[in-house]
């Protein structure tokens, strides 16, 4: 038994055997934008949410959102990366993570850093690569670990947390995409977090790649993420697989019209977690506003749905601040506000309610379970 579903106390005995889309929702991206600007002003270069866009996505029936942020921002350059923070920065970042979670929603905590700390300005490419030891001015995976060790301290009695420990790893050896993620999941247990925890893939962790190598450069040991992160562990095995996916001619999201063959493009990842006994995430993918795009996304979400070891999806994006960007679903000023999200994603969403809105964040196949006296306090109320 690890999942809990609001108003329904005798879901309590029943546990799951097949994985079922537990999350569904979107990115609140806008934490990290101007990234070339640090610090930043708070809702002028950037903000995490607007929270009536949040009860628009909460009450049509969605139940996460991912909220990027900056690490050059939470642990300033002049204090580095590790344990210390910016405190105004994490209050904002708080502040946005409790709302959504006080309204039963679930958050999944997104380090936007591409693997990378110390200069974010020309994202995904610039700043050192952490861990790099050739790299006298990187940031070690134990700084990595110390940062993580401290955010997951700080959100340990908030059961609807999910930690994505970093968005988008790259053009790095997959060896060292496996350390850091392996100390960062270290660090979050023996600080005594048990929420689920998202672990990434080199190659901009992207789905479609997951068994092959991922580098122009070969010198880099760009191993398939088949190949090295299945020595991933977890003392609480309260993880899954985190992916993303793009539909454009080179899989960027930058193009409108969607020329890949997805969802085919997932089948041997899909496969590879079904014989492994994986589960994943898909927590970013978008598309242009016309037809062809929507049969992909709308077809890529049936896979994500048939497959049984995908749990979610969250849809890329909504977030306060992106103006007229095409792919922005941002109720009322988003280009795909009344298009993407009514046409494509409410109609998937309504098919899974009641979605889970309180109870400890979970893979849907590990054995984690909420004590009594948590899962009481998730709901504001004593159990018979
Ligand atoms: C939030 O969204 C509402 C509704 O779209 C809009 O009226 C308001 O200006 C937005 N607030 C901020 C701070 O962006
Ligand atoms: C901490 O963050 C706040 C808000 O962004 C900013 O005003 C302040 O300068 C930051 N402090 C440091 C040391 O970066
Ligand atoms: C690690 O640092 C060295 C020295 O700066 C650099 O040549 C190398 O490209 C870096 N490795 C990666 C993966 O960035
Ligand atoms: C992708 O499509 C765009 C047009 O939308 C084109 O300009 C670009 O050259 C194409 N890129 C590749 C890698 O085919
Ligand atoms: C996956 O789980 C099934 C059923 O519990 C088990 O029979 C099988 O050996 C497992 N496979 C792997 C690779 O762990
Ligand atoms: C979407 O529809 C709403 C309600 O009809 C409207 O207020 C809004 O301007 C529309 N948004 C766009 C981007 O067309
Ligand atoms: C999405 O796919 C389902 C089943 O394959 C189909 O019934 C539905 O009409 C499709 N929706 C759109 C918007 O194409």
């Amino acid at each position: 038994m690890r999942v809990f579903r609001a108003g329904a106390i005798a879901a309590l005995a029943v546990s799951q055997t097949v994985a079922e889309i537990l999350y569904a929702g979107v990115n609140s991206a806008g934490g990290e934008f101007a990234q070339q600007n640090l610090p930043g002003a708070f809702g002028v270069d950037y903000q995490f949410i607007n929270e009536t866009a949040i009860d628009f996505f909460l009450n049509g029936g969605m139940n996460t959102v991912r909220l990027p942020f900056l690490l050059e921002r939470i642990c300033p350059l002049e204090t580095g990366l590790g344990s210390t923070l910016n405190e105004t920065y994490f209050t904002e970042l708080a502040t946005a993570v409790n709302y959504i979670t006080s309204k039963g929603g679930y958050v999944i905590l997104d380090s936007h850093n591409y693997m990378r700390y110390n200069d974010p300005s020309m994202q995904p490419f610039s700043g050192s690569v952490i861990g790099n030891s050739s790299d006298p001015k990187a940031a070690t995976t134990e700084d990595l670990a110390a940062f993580w060790a401290e955010l997951s301290r700080r959100f340990i009695v908030n059961t609807n947390v999910i930690f994505g420990i970093m968005n988008e790893p790259h053009d790095m050896p997959t060896a060292l995409v496996l350390q850091n993620d392996q100390a960062m999941i270290n660090a979050i247990r023996a600080a005594g977090a048990q929420q689920l925890i998202l672990v990434p893939g080199n190659g901009f962790t992207g789905g479609h790649r997951w068994l092959e190598n991922t580098c122009q450069d070969e010198s880099l040991e760009c191993l398939p993420n088949s190949e090295v992160l299945s020595a991933i562990t977890d003392p609480l095995d309260n993880f899954a697989f985190d992916m993303h996916l793009y539909f454009d001619n080179d899989t960027s999201g930058t193009h409108e019209e969607c020329t890949t063959k997805a969802p085919s493009n997932l089948f041997p990842v899909t496969t590879w977690l079904q014989e492994n006994n994986y589960t994943a995430i898909l927590s970013e993918f978008g598309a242009g506003a016309n037809p062809t795009c929507f049969e992909s996304v709308n077809d890529t979400i049936t896979h994500l749905e048939e497959s049984g070891v995908f749990i979610g999806w969250t849809y890329w994006s909504a977030g306060p601040l992106w103006g007229d960007y095409f792919l922005s679903i941002e109720p009322d000023e988003g280009p795909q506000a009344n298009s993407t999200w009514p046409e494509v994603l409410e109609p998937h969403v309504k098919r899974y309610q009641p979605m889970m809105k309180c109870g400890l964040s979970t893979n849907g196949k590990g054995g984690v379970d909420l004590d009594r006296k948590g899962l009481e306090g998730c709901l504001g109320a004593k159990l018979p």
